[in-house]
């Protein structure tokens, strides 16, 4: 998708992410940690992947290099590997796990193939004198994650550190070569940011240089150079990414941004209205709202299949947008909020670490949409995107805004969406995050919201028997939406959302509430 085409040009958009620390992707689990780490110490960081040029790697002209670990062994036939000239290229170089097993394998060291993973906690003694582990005590608990050893290490390394099981770090001084069996990155190991300061400051001599204020004035910048005297368009979807993409286009040329923000028809209760007035008035974007709730339901009628009722909005978003794109003229850059993590999970020239979600956001455009690509975000976690927001003056209501699917409601009314449904839905979802938020849960929890289901019950109102609808309520939380588990709800806080939805939402007699986790439900129930 437009994410892959975007990775392959990979290179530095401004003059912020110059100077830092690149991590090669073998396929870790831990890879995104490793570099959000070291950008918690105001150094910049990219992840490539392993099979990333030399000269993509330069185009960075990075003063480290941090190879990851992989679920792989060195041995496998298709084990990850990157240009040996990694190591040679006069920046220090620090391995993690299976980065310290590809440097011995690479290097003329004995690797050995374990019987059994190690996994979960350790014990490390660090011998003195490595700049690695200066300033720290000689003994730590670690998170360890690996299954082969090192068994010999190549000539010029030595011993830095030993667990009961063996070897945990080594380094050659003379190339600045340094690598650890267990995971610096993980909150497990204790001092484990420590161990990457002393590597990014002390080792690499990197400044830390990067914040938001300096990232926001050298984005603008570059969008500036970028997008010259032309013009682009943005597809804001209501959340926070493609708002914040669209705030830090605008500082850099104003009303030539035009943005497009449809209303399906599938967004929650007041959400167009609401979200039109903050971005229009309070944020001084020039928006283009359009109501095109009708075509999506009419695009909608009689489907009851999840994947085909994703298919049909997300082919009608493109539709509007095309027309809107089309009625505004000549216009060369389209805008998008892709962060680094929808990059990395949905790229597989990325690295093997890029795998697992293919989600079609009806913000996300296809690549063939005749545009060049403006993905200021594209570096960013959430976090650090509600940051720059923040400095941006974006409102809070929109940078702790949990976040929404594309396909909206659509996903979330089981069976065929048809406009009385929807209204059920959304009047019960609108109290499930009412109550959520009086109970000072929203930004504590991940997602908190409502599915109608395609099942009636039996009750009793009054004196009479009723036979209505089943809301089921969904409150998760989580990291990163890979996993997630349900949140253990204060009951009372259940009790409301149960009395006012019956009492309040007509048609319905039953509520219900979610305790699945997610690995093996997801959060949305289509
Ligand atoms: P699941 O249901 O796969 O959802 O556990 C994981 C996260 O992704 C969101 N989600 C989507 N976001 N377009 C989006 O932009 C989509 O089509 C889509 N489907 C699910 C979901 O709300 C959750 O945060």
């Amino acid at each position: 998708m437009h994410a892959a085409k975007a990775a392959e040009k990979r290179q530095p958009m401004s003059k912020s992410e110059l100077g830092g620390i690149i991590v090669l992707d073998f396929g870790g689990q831990y890879t995104q940690l490793i570099a959000r780490r070291i950008r918690e110490q105001q150094v910049f960081s990219a992840i490539l992947p392993c099979t990333a040029s030399i000269l993509e790697i330069r185009a960075y002209q990075p003063v480290g290099i941090v190879l990851s670990g992989s679920p792989c062994s060195v041995y496998d036939p298709a084990a990850p590997i990157c240009d040996p000239g990694v190591l040679s290229l006069g920046v220090p170089v620090l391995g993690i796990c299976y980065g310290l097993q590809w440097i011995s394998h690479t290097l003329g060291g004995k690797v050995e193939r374990a019987e059994r993973r190690e996994y979960g906690p350790a014990e490390v003694d660090l011998r003195d004198g490595s700049a690695l582990f200066a300033g720290l005590p000689r003994r730590l608990k670690i998170w360890m994650s690996h299954g082969d050893h090192v068994r010999a290490l190549p000539p010029g390394f030595q011993v830095t550190g030993v667990t009961s099981s063996g070897l945990s770090a080594a380094e050659d001084p003379a190339r600045r070569i340094f690598a650890v069996q267990f995971h610096p990155e993980v909150r497990h190991t204790e001092r484990g940011s420590e161990i990457l300061r002393n590597f990014v400051f002390s080792v690499c001599g990197a400044r830390p240089n990067w914040s938001g204020a300096s990232f926001i004035s050298e984005t603008v910048e570059a969008i500036r150079k970028q997008v010259g005297r032309g013009r682009a368009i943005c597809a804001l979807s209501g959340g926070v990414d493609s708002a914040v993409a669209a705030a830090l286009v605008h500082q850099a040329i104003g009303n030539r941004l035009v943005n497009i923000f449809v209303d399906t028809g599938l967004l929650r209760k007041d959400e167009f209205q609401n979200t039109l007035d903050l971005l229009e008035n309070r944020v001084g974007l020039r928006v283009v709202g359009i109501n095109a709730a009708n075509r999506f339901l009419a695009r909608l009628q009689g489907v009851t299949d999840p994947e085909v009722k994703r298919k049909r909005v997300g082919a009608e978003f493109i539709e509007v947008f095309a027309e809107q794109a089309r009625q505004l003229g000549e216009i060369r850059f389209l805008v998008q909020g892709t962060l680094y993590p929808d990059v990395i999970e949905s790229v597989p020239v990325r690295g093997p670490s890029a795998t697992i979600k293919t989600h079609h956001n009806v913000g996300g455009l296809p690549a063939d949409l005749p545009f060049e690509l403006i993905e200021p975000l594209r570096e960013l976690f959430k976090d650090e995107v509600r940051r720059i927001g923040r400095e941006l003056g974006l409102p809070e209501e929109i940078l702790t805004k949990q976040p929404f699917p594309g396909p909206g409601l659509a996903v979330r009314l089981l069976g065929e969406v048809v406009p009385e449904r929807l209204q059920t839905l959304r009047e019960a979802d609108a109290i499930v995050v009412e109550e959520i938020r009086l109970a000072g849960l929203y930004e504590k929890t991940w997602q908190a919201f409502a599915v109608l289901l395609p099942v009636r019950s039996v009750g009793v109102m009054g004196d009479e028997r009723s036979y209505g609808d089943t809301v089921a309520v969904r409150v998760v939380t989580s990291e990163d939406a890979m996993t997630a588990d349900w949140a253990r709800l204060p009951c009372d806080a259940l009790e409301r959302i149960s009395a006012r939805i019956v009492n309040e939402v007509a048609g319905v007699n039953r509520v219900v509430y979610d305790i699945s986790s997610k690995p093996p439900s997801t959060i949305e129930w289509e």
